[in-house]
């Protein structure tokens, strides 16, 4: 294998607190640094004057180095935006769970191919944007069959696919939502878990209950799927206990909280997703981050990218968001962008820039990683590398 020095890295955030000014700062920040990548493998990292040797090498010239952005909660399997639904909610309208509906009735219109290709274009968005996973749920099809073709879509571009077919109850079956338990536990999953690694239920007013979602989640478990839920977005429904009761890998939105869901989050394996982009563009109060990591929880943040309550695929403007509303440090959420997502998808080879892992790296043309903070809203990310190789122009993972 070919080795490459990656050299004259101004700023690189290892998240390896082993590594760096050894001050123990979760990030491991190492200055005038270097790393040697072989294959899709980081061997090394450290400061660039001692460096090994490698066959190539490729000057940086000082910009930020920092691990591939971890988009651990998207929705990128749909058609249509619901651009009107945005502008009314801005005029005063409240977000709520039945918008998900218009776009189930366009998701079910479009074809495959219409859907790979919104879904490759936002993909395309992502990478340009630093983020080297990413999580894609199904959840706009409602019906055995546009679930499983949603399903197929997702595994096609990614293995964190998560089955989703508890978004909320269709309209069809409004009037018997427990034949639609049935069927999401039944037939639905037979059909998607073999392109899925995930089960997610969205457990909120107007979409499932925790006792709907416990036997969804437990029915998954059974096929081999691991358990992560949407919870606490609307209403305090008691999805973060139960998140915790199933060692579910994240709980996503977790707007409203209690000091037990607080407690129950630190003492548990669940790291709690927050989704600056959805509180942002549904004009919520914003989870409240900084309450989360002074008790101890482990956060991630996510886009949630849907044409609905968060039509982001810009992990840069989500910790933007997180450190300007949610009161995180420049540190503390690009932490939970890149380790805190690999956290939230069970993942140890991805987040960390370190010996023997994914050679996942964004190049920011920037001095440090604050000025993704600090500069709102400016496309800094200049390149992406997903295992060992530059994407910015590859689609999927
Ligand atoms: O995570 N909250 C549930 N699901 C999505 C929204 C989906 C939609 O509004 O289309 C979310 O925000
Ligand atoms: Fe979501």
């Amino acid at each position: 294998m070919t080795t490459t020095l990656v050299d004259n890295i101004g700023l690189l955030v290892t998240n390896d607190p082993t590594n760096g000014a050894g001050d123990g700062s979760v990030l491991g920040v190492v200055h005038d640094a270097a790393m040697v990548v072989d294959g899709s493998l980081v061997v090394w990292a450290g400061q660039r004057a001692a460096a090994p040797d490698a066959d190539g090498r490729l000057d940086l010239e000082a910009q930020t180095v920092v691990p591939g952005f971890v988009d651990s909660h998207t929705h990128l399997i749909f058609a249509a935006d619901r651009a009107d639904e945005f502008v009314a909610r801005m005029a005063g309208t409240p977000y709520a769970a039945g918008g998900i509906e218009s776009t189930v009735g366009a998701m079910r219109a479009a074809s495959d191919s219409a859907l790979r290709a919104n879904a490759r274009r936002l993909l395309g968005e992502m990478t340009t944007s630093g983020t080297t996973t990413m999580e894609i749920k199904g959840g706009y099809g409602l019906t055995v069959a546009d679930e499983a073709r949603g399903q197929f879509l997702a595994a096609e571009v990614t293995t964190e696919s998560t089955y989703l077919g508890a978004h909320v109850v269709p309209a069809e079956y409004r009037d018997r939502r427990d034949d639609y338990v049935d069927l999401v536990t039944g037939s639905m999953l037979d059909a998607c878990a073999p392109n899925a690694r995930w089960i997610d239920v969205f457990c909120d007013r107007g979409a499932f209950d925790v006792d709907e979602a416990r036997v969804i989640l437990r029915a998954g478990i059974a096929k081999g799927l691991l358990p992560r839920l949407h919870g606490h977005q609307l209403s305090r429904t008691g999805a973060v206990q139960l998140g915790v009761e199933l060692d579910a890998a994240s709980v996503d939105h977790c707007n409203h909280l209690d000091d037990s869901d607080v407690e129950a989050l630190a003492g548990s394996n669940t790291v709690a997703t927050v989704l600056p982009g959805a509180d942002f563009s549904t004009r919520s109060a914003y989870a409240d981050a900084r309450r989360l990591v002074d008790a101890g929880v482990v956060v991630a943040i996510a886009t949630d990218c849907n044409p609905g309550s968060s039509y982001t695929t810009s992990l840069p403007f989500c910790i933007a968001v997180a450190v300007r509303d949610m009161h995180l440090t420049p540190a503390e959420a690009l932490w939970s962008a890149t380790a805190g997502g690999a956290r939230a998808l069970r993942r140890h080879d991805i987040g960390v820039l370190a010996a023997g892992k994914r050679a996942d790296f964004a190049v920011i043309g920037a001095p440090s990683y604050v000025h993704l903070a600090y500069r709102p809203g400016v496309p800094l990310v200049t390149a992406t590398w997903r295992s060992g190789h530059r994407v910015d122009h590859v689609q999927g993972v």
